[in-house]
C-alpha cells in the first residue's frame, strides 16, 4: 500500500516505522520533523501515574503499550530507563493525593503499597529530607524521546511537502490537525524545564508540593525533565515565567540538589487533548483519511500500539472502538473535554 503520513512526532514516525516493517511504501510530511509536542515530551512510560478516574480505558491501552515498549526500544536500539517511578508526597495532604492514586490502581487491579518517608528517602537518596512519603510504581519507565525520534527519522522518508498519490493519508499532526478535523483536538499548554548536574534522582519522581503536580525525570546523561504546567489556552505555546517558576518551585522542594543543577532549557508545546481523553486512531469521515491523532498527555507511552493499530486498520480494516475517531462525530462532541 502506498501511505502518506502527515506529521513527523513519535506518532507519525512510528506509524511509518511499523508499515515500512510490513513492507508498505511510506512517505511522511513535515516540514519542521520531530519537533513538535514529542521534541518536549519528559518521555514517562507510566501508565499507573498518569491515570485518573473515569480513564479504565486509558489504563488498559498504557498497559498494552508498555508491554510492547520493550521489543520496540530494542529494535531502535533505544535503552529504556528502568528503575520505576517513586510518587511522592511533599506535605500530609500531597501524602493524601498518593494515597488516592494508589486506591483508583488497586480498583483496577494493581497493587502498589504505601512507602513510609524513610523508605521512599532509602530508594532515591536524592529526595528531600522532609517528603512526607509515598509509593513505588515499579513497572513505570521512561524513554528519551529525542533519542527515539532520532532513530525512527534515520528510518522513515520525511519530506518538507508531497503531492505524489497515496492509496491512505495517516494525519498524525498533534494538536494542529487539518480541516475538517480541527474541532476534534484543542492545545493544552505544557512547559518543561531541562537541568544538568549531580545530585539529581535516579527515579522517576512524581508528587505533588502542596497540592501542585511535578515530575522530575532523568536521564542517562545526566539530565533531567521537570514538568509540566498544563494550560487549556487558544495562544501560541510560549514558555511562561509563572510556569517555570511554578515547576522550579515545586521540584526543588522534591530534590534539594536542583538548586546547584545548570539550567538547560525551558520548551513549551501543546498536546493534543481530545473531549474524553482518548486518542482518534482509525478511520475519519473522509474516504482514505485515517487518524493518529489527540494522545493527549501519552503520545510517548502509546506510540507503539498507536502503530500497530494504524497499520492493523490499514491491512485488516480492524478498529478499536474506544478509539474509532468517529465516535466523536457521531456524538456531536468537539474538543472540549475535561482535563487536570
Ligand atoms: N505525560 C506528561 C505530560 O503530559 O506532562
Amino acid at each position: 500500500m502506498r501511505v502518506r503520513i502527515l506529521g513527523a512526532g513519535i506518532i507519525g514516525l512510528s506509524c511509518a516505522e511499523e508499515l515500512i516493517r510490513r513492507g508498505h511504501e511510506v512517505v511522511v510530511v513535515d516540514r519542521d520533523p520531530g519537533r513538535g509536542a514529542s521534541y518536549a515530551a519528559a518521555g514517562m512510560l507510566s501508565p499507573s501515574s498518569e491515570v485518573w478516574h473515569g480513564e479504565g480505558a486509558l489504563l488498559d491501552l498504557g498497559l498494552r503499550s508498555m508491554a510492547l515498549w520493550p521489543g520496540y526500544a530494542g529494535r531502535l536500539g533505544i535503552p529504556l530507563h528502568t528503575t520505576g517511578t517513586l510518587l511522592v508526597g511533599r506535605d500530609g495532604g500531597d501524602l493524601q493525593l498518593v494515597e488516592r492514586q494508589c486506591a483508583l490502581l488497586a480498583r483496577h487491579g494493581l497493587d502498589v503499597p504505601m512507602l513510609e518517608r524513610r523508605q521512599v528517602r532509602r530508594r532515591e537518596p536524592m529526595l528531600g529530607p522532609r517528603v512526607a512519603g509515598g509509593a513505588w510504581l515499579r513497572d513505570d519507565h521512561s524513554v528519551d524521546p529525542r533519542a527515539v525520534l532520532a532513530a525512527l527519522l534515520v528510518r522513515a522518508r520525511v519530506v518538507a511537502e508531497s503531492a505524489a498519490p497515496a492509496e491512505v493519508t495517516v494525519v498524525a499532526t498533534g494538536s494542529r490537525l487539518p480541516e475538517p478535523f480541527g474541532r476534534l483536538v484543542r492545545g493544552v499548554r505544557g512547559e518543561i524545564v531541562r537541568a544538568r548536574g549531580d545530585g539529581l534522582p535516579a527515579h522517576t519522581v512524581r508528587g505533588w508540593v502542596h497540592g501542585d503536580p511535578v515530575y522530575v525525570v532523568p536521564r542517562a546523561s545526566g539530565e533531567v525533565v521537570i514538568g509540566a504546567t498544563s494550560e487549556e489556552h487558544d495562544g501560541p505555546p510560549v514558555v511562561s515565567v509563572g510556569g517555570v517558576a511554578r515547576l522550579l518551585q515545586a521540584a526543588r522542594e522534591l530534590v534539594p540538589g536542583l538548586d546547584r543543577a545548570e539550567f538547560v532549557e525551558a520548551i513549551a508545546r501543546d498536546r493534543p487533548g481530545t473531549a474524553d481523553n482518548l486518542p482518534l486512531v482509525g478511520p475519519s469521515e473522509v474516504d482514505g483519511v485515517v487518524l493518529a491523532a489527540g494522545h493527549f498527555r501519552h503520545g510517548v507511552l502509546l506510540a507503539p500500539l498507536t502503530a500497530q493499530l494504524v497499520a492493523d486498520h490499514l491491512e485488516t480494516g480492524c478498529v478499536e472502538p474506544a478509539l474509532d475517531p468517529r465516535r466523536l462525530s457521531r456524538d456531536g462532541l468537539t474538543r472540549e473535554g475535561t482535563s487536570r
